[in-house]
């Protein structure tokens, strides 16, 4: 695999893939042109690899902070309209008067006033479910609004995780012990320099989308795909590993979510029991079945703690069956089951003990 396109790390995601993974499936399995499809986008991996390798790419995820980023990937802006906006926001930002800023102990600690100041205004003024250059300039500040700014200039805030956003009583706490004091940055220059790096290796040729909604509606959102999906290359929430409304609870407020974390946001976050997995497994397969071509390869990757190996086999095949409508499956590649160390960064909650497992399913409807 060449070297990896900056694009990919602009917010990084729990289990998201390695793009030499896509690639590979991508290569093996379509021509230039054909359309690649992720009912769990994520952070969009799938989507901006596969447009890199000149293929058509459509996705979707339940989470906003996922739609946005992947979204921005699939259609970027010019860095000249980013830019030009960016200058515009920061004169409206200086222009504005009083900002109410959010006042719990929280914020306070982990963001310098200007800095917070500046966050509360692009939070209203990005207009990101409409406009692809406030849609990309939300991406970014995704990326930035959390992480080691010990290590990083790029990051807004006090010391925390970059992947998840840690509870706000457990911060507060952990800064005050540690004393640790939020750093002084300027986001609108962040952000300029971000536009630089992003952008730097170009953007591929090809436009893709991605939509924010329920994998169980993809068929009918995306109607004009019917029976053209060539490849499918995803990795669905794993069994009872983390949930994304909690996780990502501050991503989620930037894009106007709550100001605390709201305990389970999205139904299908965190299943609690197999059952319960395997049922909304075959109604995701459902939900995609009417946009796979006859000879579409679906590419799974799906890990969990609580399976024994053949249960997790057992249980993801019979799931395609019942979801597909296909009693019988071509099993394309023999199951690729790999502990995990460094194969895909971050799946797990940082601290997660126990062994971490992951298995790659190839299948075709025979
Ligand atoms: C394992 S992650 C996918 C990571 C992705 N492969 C990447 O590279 O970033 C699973 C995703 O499924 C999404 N999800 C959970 N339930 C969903 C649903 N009902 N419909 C669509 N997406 C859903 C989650 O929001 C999460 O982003």
């Amino acid at each position: 695999m060449s070297v990896v396109h900056p694009l990919h790390s602009i917010c990084p995601y729990f289990a998201m893939f390695p793009p030499g993974f896509v690639e590979r499936y991508v290569l093996a399995f379509t021509n230039p042109g054909d359309i690649v499809f992720d009912p769990f986008s994520g952070r969009g991996t799938t989507i901006f690899e596969s447009l890199l390798l000149g293929r058509q790419a459509y996705g979707l995820d339940i989470n906003p902070v996922a739609a946005c980023v992947s979204a921005a990937k699939a259609d970027p802006p010019t860095r000249a309209a980013l830019l030009n906006r960016i200058e515009a926001l920061k004169t409206q930002c200086a222009d504005a008067g009083v900002i109410e800023v959010p006042t719990s102990e929280f914020f306070e600690a982990c963001y310098a006033p200007m800095t917070l100041r500046q966050l509360v205004f692009l939070r209203t003024a990005l207009q990101w479910r409409s406009s692809k250059v406030d849609r990309f300039i939300a991406a970014m500040a995704l990326g930035c609004l959390h992480g080691e700014s010990h290590k990083s200039q790029n990051c807004f805030s006090n010391r925390m995780p970059r992947t998840i956003s840690t509870k706000p009583d457990y911060s507060v706490r952990w800064w005050a012990e540690k004393e640790l004091v939020p750093p002084q940055r300027d986001v609108f220059e962040i952000l300029k320099r971000q536009v630089d790096f992003r952008l730097a290796r170009g953007v591929p040729a090809l436009v893709g989308e991605a939509r924010i909604g329920d994998v169980r509606n993809a068929t009918k959102m995306f109607r004009k795909l019917r029976g053209q999906v060539k490849l499918v290359v995803t990795s669905p929430p794993y069994l009872d590993t983390t949930d994304y409304g909690e996780d990502q609870w501050l991503r989620l407020w930037f894009l106007g979510g709550a100001e605390r974390p709201k305990g389970r946001i999205f139904a299908d976050a965190r299943h609690g029991t197999s059952a319960a997995y395997w049922t909304f497994l075959a109604a995701a397969w459902n939900g995609i079945s009417g946009l796979l071509a006859p000879d579409c390869t679906i590419v799974i990757r799906i890990g969990g703690m609580s399976f024994a190996p053949d249960e997790l086999e057992n249980g993801v095949l019979t799931s395609l069956r019942e979801g597909l409508g296909s009693p019988v499956l071509d099993v394309i590649q023999p199951l690729d089951v790999s502990e995990i160390k460094n194969r895909q960064t971050n799946v797990f909650r940082p601290g997660t003990k126990g062994k971490r497992v992951e298995y790659d399913f190839v299948v075709r409807a025979a």
